[in-house]
């Protein structure tokens, strides 16, 4: 059983690099989408090396 925080994702991710968003604009969160263009905020880089389970907070 997985437990979850209000204001969060739980996404499932096969390994690589995955662009999550930080900015909040996303529409297609927890991914990156390029609704930062213009901020300050730049998407984080989430390298996997191994499918896994991630929950995301907004
Ligand atoms: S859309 Fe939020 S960091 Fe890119």
């Amino acid at each position: 059983m997985t437990q979850t925080n209000p204001g969060s994702t739980t996404v499932s991710l096969e390994a690589g690099t995955h662009w999550i968003c930080s900015c909040g604009q996303s529409q297609n969160f927890p991914y990156c989408d390029g609704g930062h263009k213009g901020t300050l905020f730049q998407p984080l880089a989430l390298e996997l090396d191994s499918p896994k389970l991630v929950e995301i907070s907004q």
